[in-house]
C-alpha cells in the first residue's frame, strides 16, 4: 500500500438539451483529493479536510461521496476490509456544489480512483465508471469525469460489449467517446443559487406522449451530429429540448432571458447544464466572451448575480499521481 495518492477529476456537463442522461463532457473545472493512510487509531475511519467549493459542504465525512467511492471501489475489487482507518482525505475543488456541473459524479470518481491507486485495486476504467455510476446514480456524468472528453452512455446496454478502447461493458454500461467539433465552445453562466438534483428529478413525468418521445430522438441524434460539425440548425434544434427541459425551467429564475441573450449574442442554441441551475450555450469559439457576457448580464437584469466561463477543447479524464 502507498502512504499517499493525489488525484484530480474534471467536472462536467451532462444533457446538452437532448442528450438527456446519456451525453456528458468533461469541462476543465478540478476536484483535487489527497488520500493518506495515517497511523492506525480507534477514532473515526475517514477524517475530510474540504476546502474551495466544498468548505462549507455540511455533510458527515462518513457519508462524503468522496469516501463513498473509495469504500465502493474496496468493495468491488473484493478488499472491503483494506480501506485503512482512519483514511485522511484532503479536498480542494474548484467545482461549484449543487449547479449542475457533474460536483457528485467528480467526488465519486475521485474516492474510487483514490482507492484503486493507494491500494492498487487493479480496477480498470469501465470497473471504476460502474461503480461510481451505481453509487452516484448519473453515469452521463460519470463518463466525462472518468475517460475525459464528450461521451455518450448506453446504459442497460446488455451483456459485457466491452474490450474496445473508450469502452465499458460492466454494469451494463456502453460508453462511446463523440466528436466535438474544434471550432466550438461552450459557455457557462453560473447564478449564485443551487437546484438539488434531487428535485429536479422530481419534476419530471412518469411518462410522456409517444409524438414527445419521437421529437426526443430525432433531436437526440441531432446533439451528436450537430457536435460532430458543427452544425447550426441541428444544435440550434437539439438545444431545445423537450423531455426535461419544459419541465425544469421553472426551477430556474431568468432561464427564458438568459438563453435568449445566449442566441441574441450568437449562440447556435442554449440550455440547462445538468440539471441546472448553470446554463450552458454551445456557440463559435469567437463569440464565447461575447456571450458569456451577454448571459450574466441578462441574468443580473433579473436581480441574479452570475459568473460566467467558457472552454474550447473538452477535459481530460482524471489523472492520479
Ligand atoms: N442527467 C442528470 C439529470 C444529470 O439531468 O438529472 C444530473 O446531474
Amino acid at each position: 500500500m502507498r502512504a499517499s495518492v493525489t488525484v484530480r477529476v474534471p467536472g462536467s456537463t451532462s444533457n446538452l438539451g437532448a442528450g438527456f442522461d446519456c451525453v456528458g463532457v468533461a469541462v476543465g473545472r478540478w476536484l483535487r483529493v489527497t488520500a493518506r493512510t495515517a497511523r492506525a487509531s480507534a477514532g473515526p475511519p475517514v477524517i475530510v479536510e474540504r476546502r474551495g467549493s466544498l468548505r462549507a459542504l455540511d455533510v458527515p465525512p462518513e457519508a462524503d461521496l468522496v469516501y463513498r467511492g473509495f469504500v465502493a471501489a474496496c468493495r468491488r475489487a473484493g478488499r472491503p476490509e483494506d480501506a485503512p482507518k482512519p483514511l485522511m482525505l484532503t479536498l480542494e475543488s474548484e467545482i461549484p456544489v449543487a449547479r449542475g456541473l457533474g460536483s457528485s459524479a467528480a467526488a465519486s470518481v475521485a474516492g474510487a480512483v483514490a482507492a484503486n491507486a493507494l491500494l492498487d485495486l487493479g480496477l480498470d476504467q469501465a470497473a471504476l465508471a460502474a461503480v461510481c455510476a451505481e453509487l452516484e446514480g448519473h453515469a452521463d456524468n460519470v463518463a466525462p469525469a472518468i475517460y475525459g472528453g464528450a461521451t455518450l452512455v448506453l446504459p442497460g446496454a446488455g451483456p459485457d460489449r466491452g474490450g474496445r478502447e473508450g469502452r465499458g461493458g460492466q454494469g451494463g454500461l456502453v460508453i462511446t467517446p463523440l466528436i466535438v467539433h474544434e471550432s466550438l465552445a461552450l459557455v457557462f453562466a453560473i447564478p449564485d443559487f443551487t437546484v438539488e438534483t434531487k428535485r429536479a428529478r422530481a419534476v419530471l413525468p412518469p411518462m410522456v406522449p409517444h409524438a414527445q418521445a419521437v421529437a426526443a430522438a430525432a433531436k437526440s441524434a441531432a446533439l451528436v451530429h450537430g457536435l460532430a460539425h458543427a452544425d447550426a440548425p441541428l444544435l440550434g434544434a437539439a438545444l431545445d429540448d423537450v423531455l426535461h427541459v419544459p419541465y425544469r425551467r421553472s426551477l430556474v429564475a431568468g432561464y427564458d432571458e438568459v438563453t435568449g441573450a445566449a442566441r441574441e449574442a450568437g449562440a447556435y442554441g442554449a440550455t440547462l447544464s445538468g440539471s441546472g441551475p448553470t446554463l450552458v450555450a454551445i456557440a463559435p469559439r469567437e463569440r464565447a466572451t461575447a456571450i458569456a457576457d451577454a448571459m450574466v448580464r441578462a441574468w443580473r437584469g433579473r436581480g441574479i448575480a452570475a459568473e460566467s466561463f467558457h472552454v474550447g477543447r473538452p477535459a481530460g479524464g482524471y489523472e492520479a499521481a
